[in-house]
């Protein structure tokens, strides 16, 4: 998605701005540029398809330097790829505009500029923000009101970031329902879409609030409230260290991500088990009153966060006795909806800014539910600013596109919160179910570790996958949700069309597509269901279909003629779910290399999906 960044410092930030960018590349993009005041208090502006080394390259042949600066990797929502529509977007003499987001109203102000004499020359929404800002500026001299003026007339959802060669010392930026943050150095002052994009010059952070618009200098930064209140928000302190923006000996970062599971698994558990049980305030003192109030649960996210809340689903059911419902954010926010009394609204996301599941939060806010709670990556991130109660995963920042490392954080937290609303629903003490469960998540991650080790195995098992144009995923229960994950992972990062089926389901449709060039991928583990599993992959056998299995050995699945089999670490049923999205990550991701595609970001997908 569209990336912001931009300075006002005593120093050149030619190089802040374009180190920004690339810090930002993770979240997918299609074109770059950047625009600053040069030593003469000229606007210039450099501005690229493609990737901003093709910036940097532009800056080589016409360099420029100054002191005060903006700069954009674009997603192109409204018009194509192309220098032409890459941002930053100017009104002559000397206005420059970021954005990310969407301006719905564009085509009524474009009509309305382009009748007082504006001409546009991209495709572009955001173009209207930058004659807008010209236009109110012969009117009002003050750029900051002259932007807040312009925010008025906006609708839909925006981060900008503005500068006026009239004003040569300030940086005017705003947000409402787009991320943006702004670094406070020394001396200097930063925006940026995410924290990421300026770890290398700063780790103190003001997340604006949503309406908030502020004026940022080298020696100041005044924030406004949405009203045009002057007001004051905390300065917050970036805990996660700078490596994490670096890929260290990993090829990729989806690798890296990976290969961190351990450790992120036992940070988003610890401080969080007691001896036997998980801890009852997890959730805040808050959650305490709240939590025995709860008759049901509705979880609400998009893409692989959605995949965790699917698992969830079966283990709130079973464990708590909870019913729960999961619904993808995207129709949920536009649907009529039954709220039943003392619903718990349950948001997932890794960012925290996914506008359709922020969207969802906000609807559920005036839809009658008990309470919101956001299970999130971020932790100033709106969607846990705007929720009740939160429940923070400590998967570090993630920058492949392709999550992996915030999904099984998730599920750690989503089983936490079960356990959590099954010590209400069943208060009986001492609970052998639960200290099971403790037990065994004081193992995952070994377990984690021990499975990763079967990389070696399941890079060779992708050397089958390069060719093939299609592939199937199947699970049943709580696996079927493993089965969409890898499904989605293979097809994110190595384009091959992938699809995932309940096992069960196999004979009412997909067995039709399944022949020698149709790979059939299934998870094993050992639970209930493991026989009926079996059944189904004697189905696809007899029809010819290559079947590759992540199984555990006490299923006795072994390797055979059109059978592949990889054993697994014995794992808790409960828990597997955890432990087999590993394999089908390490799958997707090999095939993805040995195909050659861009692993960390591939096409036309973006990280955090901040428009609708
Ligand atoms: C995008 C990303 C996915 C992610 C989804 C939801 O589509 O590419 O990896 O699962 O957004 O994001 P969230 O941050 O809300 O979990």
């Amino acid at each position: 998605m569209c990336g912001i960044v931009g300075a006002a410092a005593q120093r050149n930030v030619t190089g802040i701005l374009l180190e920004g960018l690339k810090r930002l590349e993770y979240r997918g993009y299609d074109s770059a540029g950047l625009a600053l005041l040069d030593e003469t208090g000229q606007l210039q502006r450099r501005r690229a398809q493609g990737k901003v080394a093709e910036v940097e390259n532009k800056l080589a042949q016409q360099p420029t330097k100054g002191q005060l600066g903006i700069a954009h990797t674009r997603w192109a929502t409204h018009g194509q790829p192309s220098e032409q529509n890459a941002h930053p977007h100017v009104s002559a003499p000397g206005v420059a505009v970021v954005h990310n987001g969407i301006i719905e109203n564009y085509l009524e102000l474009k009509a309305q500029l382009q009748s007082a004499g504006y001409a546009f020359t991209s495709e572009t929404d955001t173009e209207v923000v930058a004659h807008l800002v010209h236009q109110v500026s012969q009117q009002q001299a003050n750029l900051t009101q002259a932007v807040h003026q312009v925010l008025t007339q906006l609708e839909g959802a925006y981060a900008l970031a503005v500068i006026d060669q009239a004003h040569p010392d300030q940086l005017i930026c705003a947000r409402q329902g787009s991320p943006l943050v702004i670094g406070v150095g020394i001396g200097e002052y930063f925006c940026a879409s995410d924290p990421l994009a300026l770890l290398q010059v700063t780790d103190r952070f003001i997340y604006l609030e949503e309406g908030d618009f502020a004026c940022l200098t080298s020696e100041s930064c005044q924030i406004y409230s949405a009203q045009g209140e002057p007001v004051e928000r905390p300065i917050v302190q970036w805990e996660h260290g700078q490596q994490v923006a670096e890929k260290g000996v990993f090829k990729h970062f989806m690798l890296k991500e990976i290969y961190e599971q351990p450790e992120v698994l036992a940070a988003t558990l610890e401080g969080r088990l007691g001896a036997e049980q998980v801890l009852p305030q997890i959730l805040g003192s808050q959650a305490t009153q709240l939590l025995p109030q709860v008759q049901q649960i509705q979880l609400v996210a998009c893409g692989t966060s959605y995949h965790a809340g699917m698992v969830a689903r079966y283990w709130i059911e079973k464990l708590a006795g909870v019913p729960c419902a999961i619904e993808v954010a995207s129709e949920y926010r536009y649907r009529e909806v039954v709220v039943m009394p003392n619903t718990l609204f349950v948001t997932l996301s890794q960012s925290g800014e996914t506008a359709d599941t922020l969207a969802a939060l906000r609807f559920a806010k005036t839809a009658g539910y008990l309470a919101s709670l956001a299970i999130c990556n971020v932790p100033g991130s709106s969607l846990v600013r705007e929720s009740d109660l939160s429940l923070l995963t400590h998967a570090g920042p993630e920058i492949g596109v392709a999550s992996t490392k915030a999904f099984t954080t998730q599920l750690v937290a989503l089983l936490l919160l079960t356990l959590a609303l099954r010590q209400i629903q069943q208060p009986a003490q001492p609970d052998a179910v639960e200290q099971e469960l403790v037990a065994a998540l004081r193992s995952l991650p070994r377990l984690a570790q021990e499975t990763l080790a079967l990389d070696g195995q399941i890079e060779q098992l992708a050397q089958a996958f390069a060719e093939k144009h299609h592939a199937l995923f199947l699970g049943r229960g709580s696996h079927y949700p493993i089965a969409l994950e890898g499904a989605l992972k293979l097809k994110e990062i190595s384009y091959i069309h992938a699809e995932a089926y309940p096992a069960g389901e196999l004979k009412h449709g997909p067995l039709a597509l399944v022949d020698k060039d149709m790979p059939v991928i299934a998870v094993a583990p050992k639970d209930d269901l493991v026989d009926k599993l079996k059944s189904n992959l004697q189905e696809v056998r007899a029809r010819g279909g290559e079947l590759y299995v992540f199984a555990d050995p006490l299923t006795s699945m072994t390797p055979e003629e059109g059978m592949q089999v990889i054993h697994l670490p014995a794992v808790h049923e409960v828990l597997a779910p955890i432990i087999y999205t590993l394999p089908l990550q390490l799958l997707a991701y090999h095939v993805a290399v040995i195909k050659g595609t861009d692993v960390d970001q591939p096409r036309n997908l973006a990280k955090s999906v901040t428009v609708e």
